[in-house]
C-alpha cells in the first residue's frame, strides 16, 4: 500500500521512518517532508495546510492511507474533506479535533464527563473573567482558548499577575483570535506526564507512557518551548496511574463525545499533571505529541500500520495491541540558539551519519532541509536524536554521546533531559 504522512518535524519524520519498516507498505509520502525525511520517504511540496492539495495529490497518486501529523490541518477539517472524497485517512474530523482547538470546549466535556481537571471558569468578555481573578483563592493560569502553536498558555503566580496576563491575552490579542475567549484555571502541583492513546470512536488502544520537557533550559527554566526531549516511559505514570487514565479520563471522555454525535477516531493524547490525588488533565490534543512520538516509536515493536487502517476504515481496534521495547528510550531536541525566540537558519550540520553510526541511535530530523546535498538547519527545533537501550542512564548517556557528535552554529540544547526518570527510579 501507498502511506501518506502530513506533516514537517520530527514528529512526523518518526511516523514515516516506523511506517516505512511496514511490511504492508510499499511507499510512503510525507507533505511537506523534511531535509531527513527525503531519505524514509518521497517529499512531496504540498503545505500542511493545503487541504485540497493534498486530497488531489492523494487522489491522483492512489494514496491508501492518510496520516495526519499536526493539528492544524486537522482542526481545519482535512479528515471530514478526505472523507468526503473517499480517501483513508487517520485521525479525527473537525468537530472531534475541537477537543485540541478549543480549550473551553475540552473543559466543558472534562466537566460533563467528571475528569479530574482544574477548577475553571471559562469567559469571552474581560470584566467578568476579570472579576473571577479577583475572587479566586487558589493560584491561578490563563489560556487562550483557541490554537496558539502551544504560546498561549500563561502560568501565574499572583493576582497582578494573572490580570496582566488576562490583558495580553484578551485585550491586547497576543495570540490573535486564540485570544476571544479564555479559560481561567486553578494552577496544580506535580510533575507533568503523556498519555497518548488511539481511538476507534468506542475503545482505545494505549501507547506507552512518556515525559516531554517543555521550558528551554536546564531545571525546568526559561520559557515554554514545543518540547526540548522526552522519554518512554515516564516512570511517574506507574501501572496504576495508567490503569486509572483510561479509567477515569479516556474512556468517559470519549462516551461523552459520543453522547454528543461525535465519534473520536484518532491519536487521543492527555496532557496530565501526576497530582498527590492523583493525574488530572492539563489539555487534551488530537494528535500524537512531538517530541514524544520519537521516542515512542523508537520502542515500538512490531507494526502499527494494521492500527492506523483500521482505525481510519471506521473498524474496531478492540482486540488489537501494542508491544514495546523493555528498555527506555529517549530523544534530545538540539535547537536553533534563540529558539523559542528568534534565530538564525540556513547553518550546516555536520556530524548527523556518524551519530547514527551508534548502534540504537536514530537522529529525527524536525527544522531540516537540503540544500546543495548539505543538510542545513531551517526552524527552531532542528533535530531529535533518539536512543534506545536496556537502562535509563545507559539510554541518557548513549543520546547525548550521539549529540555530541553533531554539531551547527549556535546549536542549543537541555543537558538534563531524563534526569527526573533518573530520580524516581530505585
Ligand atoms: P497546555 O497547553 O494547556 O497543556 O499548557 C501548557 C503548559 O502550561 C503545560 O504543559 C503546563 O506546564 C502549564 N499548565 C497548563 N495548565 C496548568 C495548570 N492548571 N496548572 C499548572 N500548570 C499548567
Ligand atoms: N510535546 C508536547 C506536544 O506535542 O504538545
Amino acid at each position: 500500500m501507498k502511506v501518506l504522512v502530513v506533516g514537517s518535524g520530527g514528529r512526523e519524520h518518526a511516523l514515516c521512518w516506523k511506517i516505512a519498516q511496514s511490511s504492508l507498505v510499499d511507499e510512503v509520502f510525507c507533505a511537506p517532508g523534511n531535509g531527513g525525511i527525503a531519505s524514509d520517504a518521497v517529499c512531496v511540496g504540498i503545505d500542511s495546510n493545503d487541504i485540497p492539495g493534498l486530497a488531489k495529490f492523494a487522489k491522483d497518486s492512489g494514496i491508501d492511507l492518510t496520516v495526519v501529523g499536526p493539528e492544524a490541518p486537522l482542526t481545519a477539517g482535512i479528515v471530514d474533506a478526505f472523507r468526503s472524497e473517499r480517501l483513508p485517512v487517520f485521525g479525527p474530523g473537525a468537530q472531534a479535533s475541537r477537543l485540541e482547538g478549543s480549550k473551553a470546549f475540552a473543559k466543558e466535556m472534562m466537566r460533563r464527563a467528571s475528569i479530574p481537571t482544574a477548577r475553571f471558569g471559562v469567559f469571552s468578555e474581560a470584566g467578568a473573567a476579570r472579576s473571577f481573578i479577583t475572587g479566586a483563592d487558589f493560584p491561578l493560569v490563563v489560556k487562550a482558548d483557541g490554537l496558539a502553536a502551544g504560546k498561549g498558555v500563561i502560568v501565574t503566580s499572583s493576582k497582578e499577575e494573572a490580570l496582566s496576563a488576562l490583558d495580553e491575552i484578551m485585550v491586547s490579542r497576543a495570540f490573535g483570535e486564540a485570544g476571544s475567549s479564555v479559560v481561567v484555571e486553578e494552577r496544580l502541583q506535580g510533575e507533568e506526564a503523556s498519555f497518548i492513546a488511539i481511538c476507534d470512536g468506542e475503545h482505545i488502544v494505549p501507547l506507552a507512557s512518556s515525559q516531554d520537557h517543555k521550558p528551554a533550559f536546564d531545571n525546568d527554566r526559561g520559557p515554554n518551548t514545543g518540547g526540548m526531549g522526552a522519554y518512554s516511559p515516564a516512570p511517574v505514570l506507574d501501572e496504576a496511574s495508567c490503569g486509572r487514565v483510561m479509567e477515569k479520563i479516556l474512556y468517559p471522555l470519549v462516551h461523552a463525545m459520543k453522547q454528543e454525535g461525535i465519534t473520536y477516531r484518532g491519536v487521543l493524547y492527555a496532557g496530565l499533571m501526576m497530582t498527590g490525588t492523583g493525574p488530572y488533565v492539563l489539555e487534551f490534543n488530537a494528535r500524537m505529541g512531538d517530541p514524544e512520538t520519537q521516542p515512542l516509536l523508537m520502542r515500538l515493536k512490531g507494526d502499527i500500520v494494521p492500527l492506523l487502517v483500521e482505525t481510519a476504515q471506521g473498524g474496531s481496534i478492540r482486540d488489537m495491541e501494542l508491544s514495546w521495547e523493555e528498555g527506555p528510550s529517549v530523544c534530545v531536541v538540539m535547537a536553533s540558539g534563540g529558539y523559542p525566540g528568534s534565530y538564525e537558519k540556513g547553518r550546516v550540520i555536520e556530524g548527523i551519519g556518524d551519530a547514527e553510526s551508534i548502534p540504537g541511535v536514530k537522529v529525527f530530523h524536525a527544522g531540516t532541509k537540503l540544500v546543495e546535498g548539505r543538510v542545513v538547519t531551517s526552524g527552531g527545533r532542528v533535530l531529535g536524536v533518539t536512543a534506545l537501550d536496556t537502562n535509563l542512564k545507559e539510554t541518557i548517556d548513549k543520546a547525548y554521546a550521539a549529540v555530541a557528535r553533531i554539531s551547527f552554529e549556535g546549536v542549543h540544547f537541555r543537558k538534563d533531559i531524563g534526569h527526573k526518570a533518573l530520580k524516581r527510579l530505585p
